[in-house]
């Protein structure tokens, strides 16, 4: 019987990571994934594929409406779906491939199938063909997570869908019906609209993107519907029912709306059913997330889980934090994330990034802020190259110039918050981020300008 010093279950971003690095750290590592491609729901059907469509649909976007302005003229744009599908997908697997060579160069023995426990440090392995039992010193569960729908809709992906049949779609929709307008109804729904949908966007919440500081959210809508999203808030979706014309979503309270696809993007719900959890002791929250100590233990002593699978922030890169944090804690004695300084991005256009806390949760502590705003409409460089809508938000602490949180809503945000973020690790404060020079012309002086603009100074406006 196979053994192994450590076996993670799961190859996603949380999984695939905490693999390697336990294997650079001298281990003996497997790794049992179900999926034949590598890289988890990130890679094969999410974060991704997403951002191959998003990519492909903002250039057909702007070819489309030309760029007469700036004296480029184009003719007879046309759209061939198949061909920007075909390179989504290629992507996707380059990309797994890579993971396979990360592997191979570890010698990490990856094992194909399902997982399941049969007591403490025995894992059962089945593939299509046989079961194989493993032994190992310690289990690392990043299993992630799976859509969630609501009561009264099957998602059958093909007239209702989740993220994975909207990155598939074989033609345009008329009109895609999006419940949710969270990360993935907005992405999803920029997609489509830009490829010609319209597009509904159903919210139950008075607002969008919930968690969110909620200025950046109340921009985001008023620049998402000048695109064309037609968002309806405070709309509690209690079923959809096919029908020969399409989809109807029934609403609480209000008339139903008709589409002919529905998208159900209402949260992420986590994956640990077949695992066998019985058969050792580990103990999950009432929403089916497994509890884990500070070092990722779960209550069965030599069984750890990270990432989605415990909750939390549901990002990529949170569960790779966590992945490499429980692997060096467990070979090396110290590992740790900083769960105040994960930025997430929305990758609409423009993006929505943020880090840290937002205006409503620091009033909510009760605690005492300065905040510094710089529109994007006063750089240089935005102007240059016509990115003018949005703006960055420095909050930080009245009495310590500690930076608490960025919130930016603009082009490139998912760039720009990376700096953000590393000065929040680093502690800094607004007065540190003002002081440092940045180039001339970026659109990363704008975070310098809101640094400075928290003191009132900002130069350029
Ligand atoms: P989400 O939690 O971001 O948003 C779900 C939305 O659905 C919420 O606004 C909620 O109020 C709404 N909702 C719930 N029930 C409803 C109902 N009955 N009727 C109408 N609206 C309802 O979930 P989403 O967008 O499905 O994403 C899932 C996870 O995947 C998230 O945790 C997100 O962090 C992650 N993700 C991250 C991305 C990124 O980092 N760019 C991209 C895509 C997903």
């Amino acid at each position: 019987m196979p053994h192994h010093d450590l076996i993670v279950i799961g190859a996603g971003p949380g999984g695939y990571v905490a693999a390697i690095r336990a294997a650079q750290l001298g281990k003996n590592v497997a790794c049992v994934e179900r999926e034949p491609l590598l890289g988890g729901t990130c890679l094969r059907v999410g974060c991704i594929p997403s951002k191959a469509l998003l990519e492909s649909s903002h250039l057909y976007e702007q070819a489309t409406h030309g760029w007469a302005d700036r004296g480029i003229g184009l003719s007879k744009v046309q759209l061939d779906l198949a061909a920007m599908l075909k390179h989504k997908q290629q992507v996707v697997n380059t990309l797994g491939g890579g993971i396979d060579g990360l592997f191979k160069k570890h010698k990490i023995t990856r094992y194909l199938g399902h997982a399941s426990f049969d007591g403490p440090g025995r894992v059962i392995v089945k593939g299509s063909k046989d079961e194989q039992e493993l032994t190992a010193d310690k289990v690392l569960i990043a299993t992630g997570s799976s859509v969630a729908s609501l009561p009264g809709i099957d998602i059958d992906e093909d007239r209702i869908v989740s993220s994975t049949g909207a990155l598939s779609f074989n033609e345009v929709p008329k009109h895609l019906i999006v419940i949710g307008a969270g990360y993935i109804g907005l992405e999803m729904g920029t997609v489509w609209r830009r490829l010609g949908a319209q597009v509904t966007v159903l919210e139950y919440l008075d607002r969008i993107l919930p968690g969110m500081d909620a200025q950046v959210a109340k921009e985001a809508q008023k620049i998402f519907t000048k695109q064309g999203l037609e968002f309806r808030l405070g709309c509690r979706v209690a079923g959809v029912k096919v029908t020969r014309k399409g989809c109807e979503v029934q609403i609480d309270g209000q008339d139903s709306v008709q589409g002919d696809r529905v998208l159900v993007s209402v949260g992420r719900r986590p994956n640990t059913t077949g695992l066998n959890l019985e058969s050792i002791e580990v103990k999950a929250t009432d929403r089916g997330f497994i509890t884990v100590d500070e070092h990722f233990e779960t209550s069965q002593s030599g069984v750890f889980a990270i990432g989605d699978v415990i909750g939390g922030a549901m990002l990529a890169h949170k569960a790779e934090e966590e992945g490499i944090a429980c692997v060096e804690q467990l070979y090396t004695g110290y590992g740790h994330v900083n769960y105040d300084a994960i930025p997430g991005v929305c990758y609409t256009e423009p993006e929505i990034a943020t880090v840290g806390k937002s205006e409503e949760a620091l009033k909510e502590e009760g605690r005492a802020y300065r905040k510094g705003q710089f529109p994007f409409m006063a750089n240089g460089r935005a102007q240059a190259s016509g990115h003018m809508d949005g703006f960055v938000k420095i909050l930080a602490d009245a009495q310590t110039d500690r930076v608490l949180g960025v919130h930016i809503i603009g082009a490139h945000a998912g760039e720009l918050i990376a700096e953000c973020a590393s000065a929040m690790e680093f502690g800094a404060s607004s007065e540190d981020i003002a002081r440092c020079c940045h180039a001339h012309p970026t659109l990363a002086e704008t975070v310098k300008e809101a640094a400075l603009a928290v003191d009132g100074r900002a130069i350029h406006f």
